[in-house]
């Protein structure tokens, strides 16, 4: 079926729509794909893994939704298990990525206004970050192309270029109240900051009193091979957004942070109505389990170690197709040469039965559920082989 008319006409489609799917993958008159976009970043144990499944319909056999007026059960433990799981002592749950960079946006400021330095409240983010669609998540990016006729855009940020230290150092005035980065920008074609730079900017934020946050809505939940991308960096933030693969498939985001970057946000300022909604957190809790049994991550690891290998033989095989394959863990960028437009080859990807996801700079994003195998990474790497022969052996 093609895409009805009465959509607001903001998402580019492809011409494809799926009736099921299963492990890692989905199903489409009869024609089997296999799913390395995992609905960005998102089925990080597939597609209706038998436990997430279970978590779901139990739970909702019992309660979909009480307010947060009331203790929620399901959100006390969920909370317990995760924040024990992080640096955090806090978790705040909403529906969305952009709402969980929202409130992390939120408590930095208030951090500060509750400590009687209101004139901190300017954050410095970064250039090809992608932190959401609300107004102050475009404000925050500052990219031209999404903040397009919906200006005025928020005050209160400032956009420095991504990587240079020296100019971060540069926008730090007595109005700065934290930095906000998103370490692996995915929307911008799997951008990596170096390890460097992270730990460099624990430090300013620990010399210059600010506070540290992350954007993991892409990069977090055992998408790098470790729960959360910082333990990649070995840097502990103050304060992260995530979302996406979190309750891998159902929406929810979750902003965590310390006691201390936390001591702004106290009763009544902040809230939601769906936020730890019983059906949400029974999933989450079933995918937390099985993200965190021992085998789990370092599966990730080597996986997605055997696929990288993989994927630069075959940029080895067609250097003037690939320019450069890039990413940590299991999110993974192939940076297309111009010979082809990365949706069309997307598109031709999707003719061979595998599923992959557009990026800016002419990227595919490669972003399975964690849980593939060799075996499943060997047969992606096939297609995408086939596909490039198609092209030509330039
Ligand atoms: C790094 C990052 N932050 C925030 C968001 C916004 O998340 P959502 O679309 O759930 O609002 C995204 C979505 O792609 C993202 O990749």
């Amino acid at each position: 079926m093609s895409t009805s008319s009465k959509l607001l006409p903001v998402h580019k489609r492809f011409d494809i729509s799926f009736s099921h799917g299963e492990g890692v993958y989905l199903f489409s008159d009869g024609k089997k794909y296999l799913d390395f976009g995992a609905g960005i970043a998102v089925n990080a144990l597939g597609h209706c893994h038998p436990k997430m499944v279970e978590a779901l319909s139990s739970q909702a056999k019992k309660l979909w939704h009480v307010s947060n007026i009331y203790n929620i059960n399901e959100l006390n433990n969920y909370a317990e298990k995760l924040v024990d799981a992080t640096f955090a002592d806090y978790a705040f749950f909403c529906n969305s990525g952009a709402e969980s960079v929202e409130c992390v946006i939120k408590m930095i400021r208030r951090h500060f206004y509750t400590k009687n330095q209101p004139q901190k409240n300017r954050i410095i983010t970064f250039t090809g970050a992608f932190h959401g669609r609300t107004i102050a998540t475009i404000s925050a990016a500052a990219k031209k192309k999404y903040l397009e006729g919906f200006e005025p855009a928020l005050d209160g940020f400032d956009n420095v270029e991504f990587g240079d230290i020296e100019a971060v150092k540069k926008a730090i005035t007595k109005n700065t109240a934290g930095i906000l980065i998103e370490p692996i920008q995915g929307e911008e074609g799997i951008r990596v900051a170096d390890k460097k730079f992270i730990s460099e900017l624990r430090e300013i934020c620990d010399e210059k009193n600010l506070l540290l946050a992350f954007d993991e809505v892409q990069c977090g939940m055992g998408r790098v091979g470790h729960l959360f991308a910082h333990e990649y960096y070995g840097v502990k933030p103050d304060i992260i957004a995530t979302a996406k693969a979190i309750a891998g498939g159902f929406p929810l985001g979750a902003c965590l942070a310390t006691k201390d970057a936390a001591s702004g946000m106290t009763l009544g300022v902040h809230g939601t109505t769906y936020g730890g909604n019983p059906l949400a957190m029974a999933v989450a809790n079933s995918v937390l389990d099985i993200i965190l049994a021992a085998e789990f991550l370092p599966n990730v690891r080597a996986v997605a170690e055997y696929l990288k290998n993989q994927l630069i033989d075959l940029q080895n095989d067609f250097p003037n197709l690939i320019d450069e394959v890039r990413g940590v863990g299991l999110m993974i960028g192939i940076k297309i040469n111009q010979t082809i437009e990365n949706n069309e080859l997307v598109r031709r990807l999707i003719d061979q039965g595998l599923l992959t996801v557009p990026a800016s700079d002419n990227v595919i994003r490669i972003l399975p559920p964690l849980i593939i195998t060799k075996d499943h990474a060997k047969e992606a790497v096939d297609k995408i082989r086939d596909c490039l022969l198609t092209i030509g052996r330039l």
